[in-house]
């Protein structure tokens, strides 16, 4: 993992591969970015027309590399586009984009110091997570050669280093980046390798080590309950399904909050199997899961004082002679039986045994994060998650947290009209499919059905942003993007500071 640190030293005299500045378009061409003036001196103020002549224009995700003048220490010159120039300081989203597009394009070298705005603390945060979530490369997999390995260590330019907000800055960035690439690596690993006992089993491991309780209910715990949801969606796998519960919890707390992920570690649709074209991305059904684990990790690095469960919904949806088919009907955790009329829609299953479960311990909010529609990806694009809540306002505090964190997302409806459809001509109590239209909606809705009353409840489905196909741009690689982490980050905080939803 990229190691960053922070100095004070002057940019002329850091030693390091490369040092990176940040230009931005101007009215007439290019500028250069605050933090860049001792670098621009090297250049007897020259570096602007320099980097024009190469062709760079300020357009955000651009880098341009000039080698160094003399009187700098370090080899090269990056110059990464922050878009717009900014009179009044940059945005935090241009700075964390910037900084790791940075760090990805200076993959295989081992130092290189970020030369950007950091003023304030908040633009060394910034700076900060941008550049560790821009060095992350998932090498599980690959063969010694095989790939370039991740710029050795970020150092950070910031006249303040020292200040008491600065470090926190600092180390907020550095916990979040962490726990956000933990929740890629969950992501990008094989389901051949992840499944729900293994999934499990790493929980179990990192809880120990954060100091958090970890508690695992396997298939024979699950049966003994009554989690017809979690067994229901296993059913047809040979790797059973998992609840697991890790709890972090702080003397002055004075709110809990429960966040349920779900973990479907591989969704081939099971007997309603999806077809070619539709399963290839399908390990990454386990992202709510994983964001859910990492936010509960971030919250006790942290320090956090809050409460917060974390349920971990998990189970491998596959087709075969002992998979729950189109037709059955399940007996939930909690009693509702729910008629399954097409086992693809199988997310909502393991969600409803664990909202029901969570709402058993009284929680102040229960929110859960679920890779659930692709009618969510159709509504919203790929980049863009939906917020669904019982509570207008839990719903729109969600947003705007999330806005702030760096997450876009959408505030999505509950439209009642939309519920008869899973109620109406089943034998059970509720269907888990109900109109084809506004099926993002529909899913929402069914899992509402299981929020016990008086809780406040809110649905993100990351269906979208979880998972990056596409080439990679600003901090987002390829693969796993731990979307909603930073989300579940903020709304902990946010409680801790007293503030109510
Ligand atoms: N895991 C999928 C949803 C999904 C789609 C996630 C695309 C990520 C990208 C979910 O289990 C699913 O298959 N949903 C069905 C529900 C339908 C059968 C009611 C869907 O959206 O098609
Ligand atoms: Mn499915
Ligand atoms: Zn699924």
């Amino acid at each position: 993992m990229t190691a960053l640190s922070v100095s004070t030293s002057a940019a002329a005299s850091l030693r390091a591969d490369a040092l990176v500045i940040g230009v931005a378009k101007g009215p007439k061409g290019i500028v250069l970015a605050p933090g860049a003036e001792a670098v621009n001196e090297a250049f007897e103020g020259k570096l602007a027309e320099v980097l024009s002549t190469l062709g760079a224009t300020g357009a955000e995700g651009e880098t341009v590399k000039v080698p160094s003048a003399a009187g700098l220490k370090a080899a090269l010159v990056l110059a990464v586009g922050l878009g717009e120039a900014a009179e009044d300081g940059y945005e935090l989203e241009a700075l964390r984009r910037a900084a790791g597009v940075a760090a990805r394009t200076l993959a295989g070298s081992k130092k290189a110091a970020l030369v950007l705005p950091a003023e304030s603390a908040e633009e060394i945060e910034a700076v900060a997570l941008g550049g560790l979530l821009g060095s992350y490369a998932f090498g599980t997999y690959k063969g010694n050669g095989n790939g370039k390995e991740p710029v050795g260590e970020l150092v950070l330019l910031a006249a303040r280093k020292g200040s008491k907000d600065a470090k926190a800055a600092v180390e907020r960035a550095a916990v979040v980046g962490e726990e956000m690439n933990r929740a890629r690596d969950l992501v990008n690993t094989a389901p051949n390798d992840l499944n729900p006992k293994s999934f499990a089993a790493i929980a179990q491991a990192a809880g120990k080590e954060h100091g958090l309780k970890v508690e695992v209910l396997d298939e024979k715990a699950l049966v003994k309950g009554g989690f017809g949801g979690l067994l229901g969606v296993g059913n047809g796998s040979v790797n059973p399904p998992r609840l697991v519960k890790v709890a972090y919890t702080h003397p002055k707390a004075k709110a809990t909050l429960a966040f349920i992920g779900k973990g479907i570690t591989y969704d081939s649709g099971g007997i309603s199997l999806k077809p070619a074209g539709h399963n290839e991305t399908m390990k990454c059904d386990m992202a709510g899961a994983a964001a859910v684990f990492a936010a509960v990790v971030a919250a006790k690095r942290l320090g956090l004082a809050v409460n917060v469960t974390g349920w971990l919904a998990l189970a491998e949806n596959m087709p075969s002679g002992s998979a729950t088919r189109p037709g059955d009907v399940l007996k939930m955790y909690g009693g509702k039986t729910v008629e399954v009329l097409n086992t693809d829609a199988e997310g909502r299953l393991v969600l409803a045994d664990a909202i029901v479960r969570a709402g058993e311990e009284n929680p102040d909010v229960i929110v859960d994060v679920a890779t659930l529609t692709g009618a969510m990806v159709l509504a919203l694009g790929n980049r863009t998650f939906g917020v669904m809540a019982n509570n207008d306002d839990l719903r729109e505090t969600l947003h705007t947290l999330a806005g702030e964190a760096g997450e876009q997302s959408w505030p999505m409806p509950l439209p009642a009209e939309l519920r008869k459809g899973m109620t109406e001509s089943t034998i059970a109590d509720l269907a888990n499919m109900g109109d084809r239209m506004g099926g993002g909606l529909v899913a929402g809705l069914f899992l509402k059905e299981f929020v016990a009353e008086g809780i406040d409840w809110a649905h993100l489905d990351i269906a979208g942003p979880a998972f990056h196909e596409g080439a990679p741009f600003g901090y987002t690689p390829k693969g796993g993007t731990a979307s909603a982490v930073r989300t579940l980050v903020r709304f902990a905080e946010r409680t801790a500071a007293g503030d109510k939803a």
